[in-house]
């Protein structure tokens, strides 16, 4: 399904209130580090990094995150979540296809990104948007969790 008043748009600062309350949300399924305002608005100042952001009714209900090297062609996906109750509705593929549509555009042609291998529902929606296991990397947080690594090519 596609929300009819779903809009995907590119970051503005006023967001960052909203990503940081969607971070905590989720904070078992991102790396254990202290996420700030501060830090939110570094990263999307930055030339490699890029937000997107789904709102209904101009309500923030998600986001997707991507460091991208347009030089060599590869970009890594993350932090993505959807709001809890906007979940399964179609919002996290709409966004993801928004962000490969743009990396393609910057000339990326390898897209990976690594889902801990406890997160099940991550990693079949990676899986169902053409994404392969490619590594398995234990112990790799600092909680000693292990990590999937998967990739797609452009
Ligand atoms: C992973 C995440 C971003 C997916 O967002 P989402 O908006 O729920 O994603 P979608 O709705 O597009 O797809 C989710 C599932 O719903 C299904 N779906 C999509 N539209 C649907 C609809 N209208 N009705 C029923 N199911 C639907 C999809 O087929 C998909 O199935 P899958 O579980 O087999 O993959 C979200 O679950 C999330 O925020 N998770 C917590 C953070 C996280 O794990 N991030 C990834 C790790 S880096």
């Amino acid at each position: 399904m596609n929300p009819s008043n779903l809009q995907i748009r590119e970051f503005l600062p006023d967001d960052v209130t909203e990503i940081l309350r969607l971070h905590r949300n989720f904070l078992d399924y991102f790396e254990e580090f202290e996420v700030s305002e501060e830090f939110i608005l570094n990263i999307s100042q930055r030339d490699d990094f890029k937000f997107f952001i789904a709102t209904i009714d101009r309500k923030l209900i998600g986001f997707v995150g991507t460091l991208f090297y347009g030089s060599i062609g590869r970009a890594e996906i993350g932090p993505i979540a959807v709001d809890n109750r906007h979940k399964n509705n179609g919002v996290g593929t709409i966004l993801m296809k928004h962000v490969l549509n743009f990396l393609k555009q910057q000339g990326i042609h390898r897209v990976i990104v690594r889902v801990k291998s406890m997160n099940n529902p991550g990693l079949n929606f990676f899986e169902n948007l053409g994404f392969e296991e490619e590594g398995y990397f234990q112990n790799y947080t600092k909680k000693g969790e292990d990590v999937i690594q998967m990739v797609r090519f452009l």
